[in-house]
């Protein structure tokens, strides 16, 4: 298969790209990326060299340039999106832009062009907060931040093409993920690179909000047996199952690190923070997929990486990140 991958420089989409190189021999990857903050070419380093592989910076709202790619491709995969929630708060704008529009830029040029899938990469938050049970395929789609309002709405312009248009469209819907290679604005590699700094780590508000932790491999393979083995029409979750707060993520990184609890630090609660996302996810199990790395090696390999590649991080942590770092997060209580 030759595969477009749309925001391939990213963190997930990078292990996608490295994944799919090494498992799949005969298949070549374009990526196409706009390098935003969150983009990083040394991602793709370790394929950089590979005759199956090519990086094309452009912006995927660009229609011309999709064009001309998703012509010389048999499968799209679309990762580019504005994906910090934060982010989406202070300036929603950007997140329609890519999410909703690039996308549509994507699947027009996939309903003229014809291709045998069109992967749409979502996330699990486009269910909104989950009270109780877990959310399964056919659940209503309740989101609750610009940040998942315009996943969804790039969702629902997919379904759309695929209505109208035929377009073979697969949507993944994966859980909250970590590993490698993440910009480090989410919350395990802020913690992971603040406590090697012996910086405070900022837990929102009580810190009791609960979220699915998946390893990036994890996530990669599960968007790899979708493609692969998903029928078009079908919307596949992804996750780990289970359900960990702030404050267990900070446990979970400082003992990691040998590190002291006074380093954690309670600030002000995130707008509308969602308290809890859980998927069911029989469906992707069906195809033979299952998750393998459990939450306490994950972090344990996730910290010794960021351990020993701090020339890959630090030079993110500086200028605009602390700009947004100090607009964000503010005392729990205001001083009167
Ligand atoms: P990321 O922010 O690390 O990567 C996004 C990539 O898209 C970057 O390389 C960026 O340069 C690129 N990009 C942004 N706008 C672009 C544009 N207009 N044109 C071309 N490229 C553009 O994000 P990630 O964490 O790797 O997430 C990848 C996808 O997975 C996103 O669609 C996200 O919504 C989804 N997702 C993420 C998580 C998570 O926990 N990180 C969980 C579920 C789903
Ligand atoms: P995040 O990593 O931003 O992912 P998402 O909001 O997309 O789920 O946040 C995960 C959880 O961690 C969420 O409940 C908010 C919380 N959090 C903190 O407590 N402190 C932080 O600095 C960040 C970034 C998140």
């Amino acid at each position: 298969m030759r595969l477009l991958v749309a925001g391939g420089a990213g963190f997930i989409g990078s292990e996608f790209v490295r994944h799919t190189l090494s498992s799949h021999p005969d298949d070549s990857v374009v990526v196409l990326d706009k390098l935003t903050y969150a983009g990083n070419l040394r991602n793709l380093d370790p394929v950089a060299a590979s005759s199956r592989f090519r990086f094309v910076h452009g912006d995927i709202c660009d229609a011309r340039t999709v064009e001309t790619l998703a012509g010389e491709a048999d499968a799209i995969v679309n990762f580019a999106a504005e994906s910090h929630v934060d982010r989406s708060l202070e300036a929603p704008g950007q997140f329609i832009q890519t999410d909703v529009y690039g996308t549509f830029v994507l699947l027009d040029a996939a309903r003229r062009i014809g291709h045998s899938r069109f992967l749409q990469v979502s996330t699990d938050e486009v269910y909104g907060d989950v009270t109780e049970g877990r959310s399964a395929e056919g659940d209503p789609l309740r989101p609750r931040s610009p940040y998942s309002a315009s996943k969804a709405g790039g969702e629902m312009m997919a379904w759309a093409y695929r209505e109208s248009y035929g377009v073979p469209v697969i949507t993944t819907r994966g859980s909250n993920t970590y590993g490698p290679y993440q910009y480090p604005e989410k919350i395990i590699p802020l913690f992971i690179t603040n406590a090697l700094d012996d910086q405070p780590l900022p837990i929102y508000g009580d810190g009791n909000a609960v979220r699915d932790y998946l390893y990036v491999t994890d996530h990669a393979r599960g968007i790899d047996t979708a493609l692969r083995l998903g029928t078009p029409g079908e919307d596949y979750n992804i996750g780990y199952g289970g359900e960990t707060n702030g404050h267990e993520v900070a446990d979970l990184v400082l003992g990691a690190l040998g590190k002291p609890d006074s380093l954690k630090q309670h600030v002000r609660d995130r707008l509308g923070h969602d308290r809890r996302y859980a998927v069911d996810t029989r469906k992707l199990e069906g195809l033979g997929w299952e998750p393998d790395v459990p939450l306490a090696d994950g972090i344990k390999q996730t910290v010794e990486w960021y351990r020993q590649n701090q020339e890959w991080w630090r030079p993110l942590k500086s200028g605009e990140f602390w700009e947004f770092y100090s607009r964000n997060y503010k005392p729990l209580s205001p001083p009167p």
